[in-house]
């Protein structure tokens, strides 16, 4: 895994849209994989600066949500797809067949999403958010390591720390969703999780350092060749360099 912790979210956020960027230059034609939550909106909004001043381009993506509530009362307001529109697709210009998300469109046949990501060519870079349970899209903890896109149930604490999304009130936030297995993630050729807020520091730290276990679903992502983990100071005061680097050459930048 490589690490990269930096002072602030915003310079993180600068950093990962560089990545993308860098990905978008040599593939025009990338398979984006993209998250939604609070974390990836300094992201998007550093997307969208660049796109304005023509240093970005996503004019030839094409988008696949790692997850979508089931049974939203409003799915115009609450949705990921309206969150996606609000912060991404309509400021960058998206058409609606360039980006996709597992529900509907899936809700009957799930595996159908993975299915049609590999028509796509695969992902080429997926982003990432951390639950503080340790979820990755919305695999909460216990999810098997082979699964594909498929229906969740929401654990209590993961609607809880939802609820600012539905005016305060956890019960409002769907007991469903469907989102890509573990499996899907892990067939990305790049990925990068992105974590930010010292509540994020603990899961992280576990998620890097700890042992690969279904209790820890992003401690999975150990076994992908090709992890960035860029986080803030916050989120990343309890990581530290794997034995193998000289620390003192890359006290916040490192390989674990
Ligand atoms: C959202 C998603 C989730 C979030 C995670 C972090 O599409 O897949 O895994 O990335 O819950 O959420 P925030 O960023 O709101 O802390």
């Amino acid at each position: 895994m490589h690490v990269e912790v930096y002072n602030d979210r915003k310079t993180a956020s600068r950093r990962i849209v560089d990545l993308v960027a860098r990905q978008l230059s040599a593939y025009p034609y990338s398979v984006l994989g993209l998250a939604t939550g609070a974390t990836v909106i300094p992201i998007y909004e550093e997307m969208i600066q660049r796109i304005n001043h023509a240093h970005l381009d996503l004019s030839r993506v094409h988008t696949f949500n790692l997850d979508e509530y089931m049974g939203l009362k409003d799915p115009n307001r609450h949705s990921f797809h309206a969150f996606m529109r609000h912060y991404l697709f309509d400021p960058a210009h998206l058409s609606p067949d360039q980006t996709f998300f597992p529900f509907p469109q899936f809700s009957q046949d799930p595996p159908g999403y993975d299915r049609l990501i590999e028509q796509h060519g695969g992902i080429d870079w997926q982003l990432l958010g951390i639950g503080h349970n340790g979820h990755i899209g919305f695999n909460e903890p216990g999810t098997s390591f082979d699964s594909e896109t498929h229906v969740v149930k929401l654990t209590e604490n993961t609607r809880k720390a939802n609820r600012n999304w539905f005016d305060g009130d956890w019960r409002h936030v769907p007991e469903e969703a469907l989102t890509m297995g573990l499996k899907t993630i892990m067939r990305s050729r790049t990925i990068v999780l992105a974590a930010f807020g010292a509540s994020k520091s603990a899961i992280l730290a576990k998620a890097v350092h700890g042992p690969v276990c279904v209790e820890v679903p992003a401690s999975i992502l150990q076994y992908h060749p090709r992890v960035y983990i860029i986080c803030d100071q916050e989120a990343g005061n309890l990581l530290r360099p794997g034995p193998s680097l000289n620390s003192s050459k890359l006290s916040r930048q490192f390989d674990v």
